[in-house]
């Protein structure tokens, strides 16, 4: 039984966005077809940069109907959540490696309404989640370590998608794989996808000064075209 959706979803993620332009940026990449929009929220504490908070948070939500796929680089979230959830009523990732009781972290956010993920670094093993992927809707696996936009895939990370795909496959659960970092308009996505991930997070692909934001995304749907998450 194939419980991975067939459709693989496309992520824009703002942090690349042009912020004097925010509103139209997420509105450009509704129009131009993508299914979330992915926003990253960084406390310069648990990665090494800050990015922002619940006030741009809301801002993004007032421009778009969309599901935000929210995306919590921040130790021990706990506090935030309460906060940034009033707006971002979808999808909340936390990282396993932040939260020293991801178990009622992911409850309370279950009991909030919202689909919940979990992520992993890197260098994070998939036993990190093994024992919540029951409960998840979604893991997503880092393809570079977070904190900046326009850094390297990582290919190791493949591995790690196809045994979290094959260990979601063999359970029968509904959870869904997102890679995020580096995904481009190429293998990177192409792989990814074939390893198992039904979401693709891009950033600098989708809003870059080469591109129009609807160029971009007709070229990321495109280097997918045909395929389906695991179909390696
Ligand atoms: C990185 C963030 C990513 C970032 C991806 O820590 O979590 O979502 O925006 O940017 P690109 O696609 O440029 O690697
Ligand atoms: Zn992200």
């Amino acid at each position: 039984m194939t419980t991975t959706a067939a459709h693989v979803q496309i992520a824009p993620s703002v942090l690349a966005a042009d912020f004097g332009r925010l509103a139209q940026q997420v509105r450009d990449a509704e129009a131009a077809g993508a299914d979330l929009i992915h926003v990253d929220i960084m406390d310069g504490r648990f990665v090494p940069n800050i990015s922002f908070g619940e006030v741009v948070v809301d801002a993004i939500r007032g421009a778009t109907d969309l599901p935000l796929n929210l995306h919590l680089m921040v130790h021990e979230p706990d506090r935030l959540l309460p906060g940034l959830m009033k707006s971002a009523t979808d999808q909340v990732l936390v990282h396993a490696e932040a939260c020293a009781h991801l178990h009622r972290t992911i409850g309370y956010i279950k009991e909030q309404g919202c689909h919940v993920g979990v992520a992993i670094n890197p260098a994070t093993p998939i036993v990190a989640v093994e024992e919540v992927l029951p409960d998840l809707d979604i893991v997503l696996v880092m393809t570079v370590n977070p904190g900046f936009g326009g850094q390297s895939f990582i290919p190791s990370a493949l591995g790690k998608l196809r045994r979290l795909y094959r260990i979601i496959e063999e359970n029968g659960y509904a959870t869904q794989l997102e890679v995020d970092g580096g995904v481009k308009a190429d293998d990177t996505a192409r792989d990814s996808v074939s390893a198992g991930a039904g979401i693709l997070v891009a950033g600098t692909a989708i809003f870059n000064r080469e591109q129009s934001v609807a160029e971009a995304m007709a070229a990321m749907r495109e280097s997918v075209a045909g395929l389906t998450p695991g179909n390696a």
